[in-house]
């Protein structure tokens, strides 16, 4: 079976929503280890509830380069089965970029969710930038991680209208609702081996 290793930095919500899919055996994955960039993430506890492993790496006042960052995380994976040959590696409310090193070392296997519909609304405050926009939809979006900052191959997208009198946060919540079921849904995909890449663009099979 494939291992799968979750990077999360804070809540861990969406993480949970994949480690509940997984307890009620709907997606054939090992939930090997969660690892955190931030040592309060509130998602370490409910991660070690579900019984999994969990590390921290903690970014702040780290000094070596991103590289070097994710060569810690990469042994980590990698000493718990999460590898390029066997592993799946799901960025879950993960605060950092990662460097071109680890995106190479695990290609088409790192896979992220963002709170918009991309290619719209890209990088930080994504809600925001829809409320703020007009946009009368957004919605939530699981791709593959390439070198790019929320590009990378679309894998599904689910949609939630605009209100109009949406707020950041009354948004923010309706999709994160949409999210908790776009993403184990993603991992399902992957861990069944349902998912091609091809041109750039995935073909669900
Ligand atoms: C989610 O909105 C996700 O789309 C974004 O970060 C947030 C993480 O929330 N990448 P959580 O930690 O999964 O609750």
């Amino acid at each position: 079976m494939l291992n799968l290793g979750i990077l999360i930095s804070g809540r861990g919500s969406n993480m949970e929503a994949i480690l509940k899919s997984i307890k009620r055996k709907k997606i054939p994955i090992n939930p090997s280890i969660v690892i955190s960039n931030n040592p309060n993430a509130k998602g370490l506890k409910i991660a070690q509830k579900f019984g999994i492993k969990t590390e921290v790496v903690e970014s702040k006042g780290f000094s070596g380069s991103r590289a070097e960052y994710d060569k810690k995380i990469i042994s980590i994976l990698t000493k718990n089965g999460v590898t390029q040959k066997n592993g799946l590696v799901c960025l879950a409310g993960f605060m950092r970029i990662i460097s071109p090193e680890f995106v190479r070392k695990y290609k088409n296997r790192i896979i992220n969710i963002h709170p918009a519909l991309l290619p719209s609304f890209p990088g930080l405050d994504a809600q925001k930038q829809a409320v703020e926009s007009g946009t009368k939809y957004s919605g939530c979006t699981v791709h593959f991680v390439d070198s790019g900052v929320d590009t990378g191959p679309i894998i599904l997208q689910k949609i939630v209208k605009v209100l109009d009198a949406d707020t950041e946060e009354t948004l923010a919540k309706r999709i994160l609702q949409k999210e908790h079921q776009a993403y184990p849904e993603a991992v399902r995909l992957f861990a069944e081996n349902k998912i091609k890449i091809i041109n750039g663009k995935t073909k669900i099979i």
